[in-house]
Parts: C-alpha cells; sequence; structure tokens
C-alpha cells in the first residue's frame, strides 16, 4: 500500500506504521490544541485565551467541543499552555454561580450550564510547555490518546452547518478507516493561502487524497479544495511527529507529518459544505458574530435594523 506523496521528503518506516485497513477501530477521543499564543487579539489575549472570546454567547472553544460531541466522541483532550487555566474552569461546575441561580430560581440558566458540562472524567488536559507549533500541541496529547484514531480540531475553524463537520467525518470513516481530511471550497484565486488538496478517486461520503501542498504560488493549486481545521487521524501520526522537525516559519507542522503519513496510509477528504470562519484572524471572528447573531432568533430582527443604520451611516471610501 506504500504509495509517492509529492511535495513529501521520502521517509522509510518500518512495517508495524503501517495501518491494518481491516480492524476499523472507532473514534473516540477528540484533541483541542489551545496552546497558541493568539498574537493577532493582543492586546485580549494577554490575560484571555483566544479561545474563550465570544461569539454571540459562547466562548469559540465550545462551538468546537459541541461539534465533537454531537459526532459521538466520548473524551476530550485540550492541550493547553501557560494563560489558559480559565479553559479549564469553563468545562467545569462552578459552584457558587449554581448555588445564586437556585437560589434565584433561574433554572433555564442551570439548565444551560448543565447542557454544555462534559460528565466527570470525559475532559483530560495536557501542556504544551512551549509553543512550538501545531504539531507539538498534536504530539503532546500522544499519551492520553493512546493507540486509536482520534480527531482533531482546531476551535479557532468555527463551522455553521446544519449537521456537524465532523459528524459527516466520522460516518466517512466508518466507511473508509485511515485519515480523514475535512476540505471546503474557495475561489480559486484564494488557494495561495491555504493547504490544498489533490483529489482522486471519488468514494461514498468524500474522495481519496492523492497529493497535499501548504499554499501553493498562485495558479498551481491542485484543487480549490482547503484544508479547513477537522481531521480524524491514526495514531501513527505521533510516531512521525516524534522527529520534532521543525518546517514553515520554524514551527513543528502537522501538515508536514501528515504527508508523510500519507505515504503509508489512505487519506480520504471530506467536502464540507457548510461555512467555516476563520476566528484566529480579526475579520474572521467578528464575522462568525454577525452569522451566528443572525441566525439567532431573539436577536437577528433588531440586529439586521442596526446592522443596516451602520452600514447607511458608514460613507464608503
Ligand atoms: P495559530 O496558527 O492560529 O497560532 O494556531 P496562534 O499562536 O494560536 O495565533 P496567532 O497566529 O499568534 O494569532 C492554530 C491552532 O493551533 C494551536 C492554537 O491554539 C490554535 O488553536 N496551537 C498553535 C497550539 O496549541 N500550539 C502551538 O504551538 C501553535
Amino acid at each position: 500500500m506504500t504509495k509517492e506523496f509529492y511535495s513529501c521528503t521520502q521517509t522509510i518506516y518500518p512495517d508495524e506504521f503501517l495501518l491494518k485497513m481491516t480492524n476499523i477501530k472507532p473514534v473516540r477521543k477528540a484533541v483541542f490544541p489551545v496552546a497558541g499564543l493568539g498574537t493577532r487579539f493582543l492586546p485580549a489575549t494577554k490575560s484571555v485565551p483566544k479561545e474563550m472570546l465570544t461569539i454571540v454567547d459562547k466562548p469559540v472553544i465550545q462551538y468546537a467541543v459541541e461539534e465533537a460531541r454531537a459526532a459521538g466522541i466520548e473524551h476530550f483532550v485540550f492541550v493547553t499552555g501557560r494563560n489558559k487555566a480559565v479553559i479549564e474552569d469553563h468545562f467545569d461546575i462552578q459552584v457558587e454561580l449554581e448555588l445564586t441561580l437556585r437560589e434565584r430560581d433561574k433554572h433555564d440558566a442551570l439548565d444551560l450550564l448543565a447542557s454544555s458540562l462534559p460528565k466527570a472524567g470525559q475532559t483530560s488536559f495536557t501542556r504544551q510547555q512551549s509553543p512550538l507549533g501545531l504539531g507539538h500541541a498534536v504530539w503532546c496529547a500522544r499519551d492520553i490518546v493512546g493507540d486509536e484514531p482520534f480527531a482533531l480540531l482546531l476551535p479557532d475553524m468555527v463551522m455553521q452547518d446544519k449537521k456537524g463537520c465532523l459528524s459527516s467525518m466520522v460516518e466517512l470513516y466508518n466507511n473508509t478507516g485511515g485519515n480523514i481530511i475535512a476540505t471546503e471550497e474557495v475561489a480559486w484565486e484564494e488557494t495561495h493561502k491555504y493547504g490544498v488538496v489533490e483529489t482522486g478517486k471519488e468514494v461514498d461520503g468524500g474522495f481519496e487524497i492523492t497529493g497535499m501542498v501548504e499554499k501553493p504560488k498562485p495558479g498551481t493549486a491542485p484543487s480549490n479544495l482547503f484544508i479547513n481545521g477537522r481531521y480524524i487521524l491514526q495514531p501513527e501520526i505521533f510516531d512521525i511527529l516524534s522527529g520534532h522537525e521543525k518546517g514553515a516559519g520554524g514551527e513543528i507542522q502537522i501538515t508536514d507529518a501528515m504527508l508523510k503519513l500519507a505515504n503509508l496510509q489512505e487519506f480520504y477528504g471530506f467536502r464540507f459544505t457548510g461555512r467555516t470562519f476563520d476566528c484566529g484572524s480579526r475579520e474572521g471572528f467578528i464575522t462568525a458574530n454577525v452569522a451566528f447573531a443572525m441566525s439567532h432568533e431573539e436577536l437577528a430582527k433588531d440586529l439586521r435594523t442596526e446592522l443596516k443604520n451602520i452600514l447607511d451611516e458608514v460613507q464608503p471610501e
């Protein structure tokens, strides 16, 4: 099953790295890397993690956790760093708050808090001591994930769709096994900003991935499907990440490790047809707030009027 992937240096791995396709293990765990510095949101992120900035009334991280839960994930692994303790608190009981709400008969608020709380023992937190890159953050979760496939969700990438992106990916995975990468269409002239996949044979619910390129030069992208921040990966990725090879920007990159793994194991793409907001950028974060507020029945009507007023007041340059 060995195949050559372009944009990838060929490395020889021992046979035990090869995926045994006959045995499709279920995806039970999800990894959320939340140790990044969030420099694009300074000064807000000096003391507040960017994953705790809110879209309407929920922190960014909660959208990814809810998507994972809807996909049947049973264990939520957070890779945190300094100044991120508040994320751990967010997924715990807040005793004083709950007592006060109970005294005031605020049952709706209590139900809301209970509905977003993982069950006891369903969360693990580990630390990435230095932000050496996304690939390194994922590697920090190796002992908690162990020898089983896992979902990787980049919480910055917030998705809006009736059916969660990860739920559809799990369905595809249950057919194909292997590794799954979610992709989404982007305008061809924008492809140079993203990781882009090359598409092979169609399979039920997705397609074979035959190549991946990080930020292709304008006019050279193999497709207009960009990698949108959701993955199902086999545990052999940890062996590759343990090489700590630095890539673009001097950081340990998950894409480099996936390119190596793709020489040994199958990769399939899922075409996500909802919308992804890159909430690691100010523009994406603000757009997400407007989009989610406009789909909120209590907020949409008044917000539409307010937005119209603002747009009428602002003179085009
Ligand atoms: P980004 O590329 O957005 O980096 O990370 P960043 O440091 O968080 O943000 P900027 O660019 O300085 O504004 C994508 C995801 O990977 C995590 C981040 O927390 C984010 O969820 N990450 C990144 C880590 O956990 N560790 C790292 O070393 C780098």
